[in-house]
């Protein structure tokens, strides 16, 4: 078994905001769909789908998609209670090779490693059939470009109060690695998905600390 797949999973299996907030939430709102396709995008090892199956019945079908191939190997050996489950490696930012296919997509916590533009916002909505939920869970990352700003020459945050700022080697706290880590201001990630005509339908707060915002977009 991969020891970096094993730790991250580990990580995810303790922790709070996953645990307490993220699953809840995403069980709260796919059992509003009552069925569907669902994606998972940037599932890494399938912790929370895993989680969030057992309350599913088999009227949802879980596309689990990731870019790391050992992250998805390891997802394929988890248990999806009586959904039905495909995996599929693949760049999510990338254009969908089929379209309209999905009543749901839930991205948590990977729009930390993707420069969120206005294609790959459209590429994302595109996977959505009419009527489909965009389910985004992301930290607030303020307090970590704070944290850099004072560390860095360059003026980080004036850089992040207009969008977006790369924040260079990042240490993932679950696997000790260094990870490519994009802060996005949460107004960013809104404007970017109602540029690409969602709309938003939920915010809320939650996690350890707070320190985690649910989005919520219907197309
Ligand atoms: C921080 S992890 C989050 C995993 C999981 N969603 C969670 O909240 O526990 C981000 C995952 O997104 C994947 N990822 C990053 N960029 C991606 C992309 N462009 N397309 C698909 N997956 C991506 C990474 O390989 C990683 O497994």
């Amino acid at each position: 078994m991969d020891a970096r797949a094993l730790n991250w999973h580990n990580g995810c299996k303790g922790d709070t905001s996953r645990n307490e907030f993220i699953i809840p939430k995403t069980i709260d709102v796919l059992l509003d769909l009552a069925r569907g396709n669902i994606g998972f995008f940037g599932c890494a090892t399938g912790y929370i789908p895993s989680q969030v199956s057992l309350s599913l019945n088999k009227n949802y079908n879980l596309h689990l998609v990731d870019l790391d191939e050992v992250y998805l190997a390891f997802a394929k050996e988890q248990k999806y209670h009586q959904c039905g489950v495909t995996f599929k490696v693949r760049d999510i930012t990338h254009e969908p090779t089929k379209r309209s296919f999905l009543n749901a997509i839930v991205i948590s916590n990977t729009l930390l490693e993707i420069e969120l533009t206005s294609e790959s916002a459209q590429n994302i909505c595109d996977y959505l059939k009419e009527r489909g939920k965009l389910i985004i869970f992301t930290p607030d990352v303020l307090t970590d470009v704070v944290r850099e700003d004072r560390k860095n020459n360059k003026d980080l945050l004036s850089e992040f109060s207009v969008g977006a700022v790369s924040l260079e080697n990042k240490i993932d706290r679950f696997t000790r690695l260094p990870y490519p880590f994009y802060a996005h201001r949460t107004l960013y990630l809104i404007s970017s998905f109602l540029n690409v005509g969602l709309k938003l339908e939920t915010i809320e707060f939650g996690g350890a600390g707070n320190q985690y915002i649910m989005l919520v977009f219907v197309k």
